[in-house]
């Protein structure tokens, strides 16, 4: 038998999810090995976090009532409930008491940052943000690089756990299913495959930037851990609401993510004319629901030709100096009003869970962006998906410890063929986002819809003929890719309903050329 590794259980990805999944699991006394593509905190899209974590401030109602009308009245009601009552909980115990997160407050005072100051009616002592859709300020942040000043605490904290063993770039190719059953998954580092065993596997990958061209997620995006869930026959849900942010700044070629605290400060969106548009497109006007902003935004580029985020309302210098320093690495003349366009930036749906993260297969758990657990619905509310991953995090790494690994036969990758042709997945993944770009974006026809499914198939059965004899990271990631992509298509295709992320527009005429020629 080839050489393999054992561990309780195995958690893949290193984003705030799973880094949670890998604690509880080890506070339940289980031993736990990480498994990142990551080979640096960047690679984790929970780094790149711009607004915050949101908790509950006044009471837990209106935080509720905020995350359901977001979502357009599609969030599960269960799962919102678990989010809310466990919000100040876990920020408590995790990012203040554990890591000692400094969030933005009344550093005057340090001492109403204590840890009880969430468990009071009225929290205080933090500068609470607000963001679009949020109907009070409720969001703990740092700057607008809230993501960062967590993901690294974490990350050492558990480098520095005895329980927990983080192997960084080592990639999850395939899970080891017996009878309905995980067992494990087969790890790739530096071009060797083992089988990992273990009692439980955590999936945590993050999301799937890497099927569009524009995205603010970190490279290699790829949907991992849904494809591989998938393919083991595990459900999943709500893949058509792929939610895209609307300001993301559009300078050059390496667009960066404009946080929606900034319109929560008062910014605002005009087109090239100067005209200020969103009051014409909902009461709220900025600070609509994300999908209502990305459309409006989508439309008035392409009628005026640029739309630009005036941020003169506010102290854009004094409260978003990390926002300035990235203006100016990019050549932007903020002061001008920063060039902004919609880009994917968050799976709503995923690999379908329950309140501790189980999937339907049997010791399969999925948390944070590749799964779903119903909190989003049909679009996200802002600065609610570290909340989610921490909270679901906690949750299924408890849940998942307390089984021992069962080795058994696992599956044998080939490598019957010589090496990818360099140009190969560079090619395919061109093709293939051209086809999301095209087709299965901001807006939908079923017409447009149905060309895609079979562009995809396309693609996915050229893929599919070089997976039959050989295995490497970039040619798995691109069948993720696919698999992914061809999910989400399918499952907007089944939908007829235009909600939240997934809008279908109503005129159904062909859009042009077909983006797999
Ligand atoms: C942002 O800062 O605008 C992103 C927040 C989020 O996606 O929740």
């Amino acid at each position: 038998m080839t050489e393999y590794s054992t561990t309780d259980v195995l958690v893949i990805g290193s984003g705030i999810a799973g880094l949670s999944a890998a604690l509880s699991a080890a506070r339940e006394g289980a031993d736990v090995t990480l498994a990142t593509k990551a080979t640096q905190p960047k690679g984790a899209s929970s780094w790149w976090a711009q607004g915050g974590i949101a908790v509950s401030c006044d009471g837990p109602d209106q935080f509720k009532q905020d995350i359901q009308s977001a979502s357009g009245d599609t969030a599960d009601p269960a799962a919102v409930q678990v989010l809310v009552d466990d919000a100040n909980a876990a920020v408590e115990d995790i990012l203040l008491d554990t890591l000692a997160v400094d969030f933005d407050g009344d550093r005057s005072d340090p001492a109403v940052k204590s840890t009880q100051a969430l468990s009071d009616d009225t929290p205080s002592g933090f500068d609470f943000g607000r963001e679009a859709a949020h109907s009070e300020s409720r969001i703990l942040h740092i700057d607008a690089s809230t993501g960062k000043h967590i993901h690294i605490p974490y990350l050492n904290y558990l480098a520095g756990h005895d329980a927990v063993k983080i192997r960084d770039d080592t990639a999850a190719l395939e899970l080891i299913r017996h009878e309905g059953r995980i067992h494990g998954a087969i790890l790739e580092q530096d071009g060797d495959f083992q089988p990992c065993y273990a009692g439980s596997v955590v999936l945590a990958t993050g999301g799937i930037g890497d099927l569009y061209p524009s995205s603010t997620n970190p490279d290699s995006s790829t949907g991992d851990g849904i494809a591989m869930a998938a393919l083991a026959g595990a459900e999943t849900t709500d893949m058509e609401y792929v939610q895209f942010h609307p300001t993301v700044c559009t300078a050059d070629d390496a667009p960066f993510l404009i946080s929606e605290a900034v319109r929560g400060e008062g910014a605002l969106l005009r087109n090239a004319d100067g005209v200020r548009f969103m009051p014409d497109y909902h009461e709220a006007a900025e600070l609509a629901p994300r999908d209502i902003v990305a459309r409006a935004v989508q439309t008035e580029r392409e009628a005026s030709g640029e739309v630009t985020l005036d941020v003169s309302p506010l102290d854009f210098a004094g409260e978003f100096p990390d926002l300035v320093g990235k203006c100016e690495e990019h050549g932007v003349d903020w002061q001008d009003g920063i060039p902004v366009g919609p880009a994917e930036h968050f799976l709503c749906g995923g690999v379908s869970v329950d309140d501790r993260g189980r999937t339907s297969l049997d010791r399969l758990y999925a948390v944070g962006e590749c799964a779903r657990t119903g909190v989003h619905g049909a679009n996200r509310l802002a600065s609610t998906s570290l909340l989610e991953g921490l909270v679901w995090g906690l949750r299924a790494g408890s849940d998942a410890a307390g089984r021992d690994p069962v080795v058994i036969e696992a599956p044998e990758l080939s490598e019957r063929d010589p090496a990818l042709p360099e140009n190969f997945a560079h090619e395919k993944f061109r093709r293939l986002r051209r086809v999301m770009d095209e087709y299965v974006g901001l807006e939908r026809t079923p017409e447009d819809l149905q060309r895609a499914i079979s562009a995809l198939r396309r693609l996915k059965g050229e893929v599919d003929a070089y997976t039959r004899t050989r295995t490497s990271r970039p040619l798995y990631e691109l069948r993720s890719a696919t698999i992914v992509a061809l999910l989400v298509t399918r499952q907007a295709a089944q939908n007829e309903q235009s909600v939240g992320c997934h809008y279908m527009a109503s005129d159904g005429s062909p859009t042009g050329s077909t983006a797999d020629d």
